[in-house]
């Protein structure tokens, strides 16, 4: 039996020293479980925001700045947000970081065009509250683009996924870096609600057309949407 997962801030706490532990090998050990395919995740993410050049992104829970680069590159001014100094430290951008909670930004109402967030969904101790801090920072007509892990539909896909996430995710993850941490990434999707849900609290905040796309058959999913 494993432990129960944290609650509140005995939650933020733990991501926070986690992520400061994994840091150095963060990005090489996405690389090599997703084999790659995180960088057209977010390669996508950014395309889906759909914003005029020279538009200001917040990318919130940013990391080592992998979608800050992605946003650059596509044109756009963006800014990172993270609560973890070790991630900060490593980042390989020119982007402005902002050591901050991303549930608390040093941000005004509407001052930012769109927001990107990547992998941090289940991260975070009160995901209402995220989505309200997206929906209180980007302005009216702004977009969001939030990429996270899924489970595929398909019975035969989901089995291989869990196998794949439940087994070789600790044992690569703990060889390349630390095995505890790379147990509980995992385990820690059991923090989101089933799409629909997701779904429908975007929505509640005040972004129109939310949608749902799942990527490379459902091992991960696109969340978007336009702030009313
Ligand atoms: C899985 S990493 C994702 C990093 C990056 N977005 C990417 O695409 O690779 C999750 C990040 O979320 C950050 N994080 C989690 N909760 C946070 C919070 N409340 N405020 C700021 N950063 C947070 C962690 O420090 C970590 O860097």
């Amino acid at each position: 039996m494993s432990a129960p997962l944290p609650q509140g801030e005995e939650k933020a706490r733990a991501v926070q020293g986690l992520f400061d532990t994994i840091a150095d090998r963060y990005d090489l050990v996405n690389r090599v479980m997703t084999l790659g395919m995180d960088v057209g995740w977010r390669r996508r993410a950014v395309r889906s925001l759909r914003l005029p050049g020279g538009s200001i992104v917040a990318d919130l829970a940013c990391g080592t700045g992998d979608f800050c680069r992605e946003l650059q590159r596509s044109g756009y001014r963006a800014i990172g947000f993270d609560f973890a100094l070790g991630m900060l430290r490593r980042a390989r951008t020119d982007a402005p970081l902002v050591q901050a909670d991303v549930l608390r930004m040093p941000l005004a109402d509407t001052c930012v065009d769109g927001a990107t967030c990547g992998f941090a969904l289940r991260n975070v101790i009160d995901l209402a509250a995220l989505f309200s801090e997206m929906a209180r920072v980007v302005r009216p007509g702004g977009r969001i683009a939030l990429l996270e892990t899924s489970e595929p539909d398909g019975p035969l896909m989901r089995a291989g996924h869990r196998a794949y996430f439940r087994r070789v995710v600790p044992l690569v993850g703990g060889t390349l870096s630390d095995r505890a941490a790379y147990t509980y990434l995992p385990r820690s999707t059991a923090y989101l609600p089933p799409p629909q849900t997701m779904l429908a609290m975007v929505g509640a905040v005040g972004f129109l057309d939310v949608e749902r796309i799942q990527v490379s058959g459902g091992i991960s999913q696109l969340i978007v949407g336009t702030r009313g």
